[in-house]
């Protein structure tokens, strides 16, 4: 063996070693864990026109596969009833839009997955 193979396997050793250290040292969340289910209830009235139930999120199922730096505070700020959704807004990418858009992720149409 020569001596860049070693030094090659010394390195990918150590950082092994790192990657092991640090699974069992996590650094703590900052964030306290957000309140599960949300419901956006701010647009009552025109809702009640099209007859459509307030719109339901729940982090666990997002946090499965996104990190909060994907939402907060890019997308949505993080207090609970302040950001004002309409859906011109999340048909035009905007708030739920931004991934609910048919290329990330299913689309707009399927009224009644958020709507419950
Ligand atoms: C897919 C987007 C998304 C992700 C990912 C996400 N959030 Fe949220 N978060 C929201 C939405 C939507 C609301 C509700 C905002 C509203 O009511 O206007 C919210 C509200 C909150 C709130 C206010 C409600 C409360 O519990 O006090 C906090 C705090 C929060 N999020 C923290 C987090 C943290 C911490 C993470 C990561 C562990 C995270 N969020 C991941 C979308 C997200
Ligand atoms: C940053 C991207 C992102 C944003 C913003 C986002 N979602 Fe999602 N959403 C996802 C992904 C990814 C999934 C998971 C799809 C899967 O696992 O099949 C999902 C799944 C869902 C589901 C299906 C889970 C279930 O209960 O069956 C609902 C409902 C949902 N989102 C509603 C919302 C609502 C309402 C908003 C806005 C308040 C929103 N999402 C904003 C990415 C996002
Ligand atoms: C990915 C989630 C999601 C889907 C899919 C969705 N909505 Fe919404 N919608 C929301 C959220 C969140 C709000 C804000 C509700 C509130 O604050 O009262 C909203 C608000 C509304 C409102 C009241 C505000 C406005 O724009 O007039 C109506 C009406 C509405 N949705 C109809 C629909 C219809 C019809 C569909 C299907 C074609 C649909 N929504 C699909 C998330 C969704």
């Amino acid at each position: 063996m020569n001596k860049r193979i070693l030094r090659g396997g010394l390195l990918l050793v150590l950082c092994f070693i790192a990657d092991i250290g640090i699974s069992i040292f996590p650094v703590q969340a900052v964030e306290k864990k957000p309140q599960d289910i949300i419901i956006f209830n701010n647009q009552k009235a025109s809702r009640g026109k099209a007859d459509m139930p307030p719109a339901r999120f729940s982090h666990s199922i997002h946090n499965k596969k996104l990190k909060c730096k994907d939402c907060h505070p890019s997308v949505f700020k993080e207090k609970k009833g302040a950001n004002i959704v309409t859906m011109k807004k999340n048909i035009n990418g905007e708030y739920c839009g931004k991934c609910h858009n048919g290329q990330f992720v299913w689309d707009m149409s399927a009224c009644r997955r958020c709507h419950v």
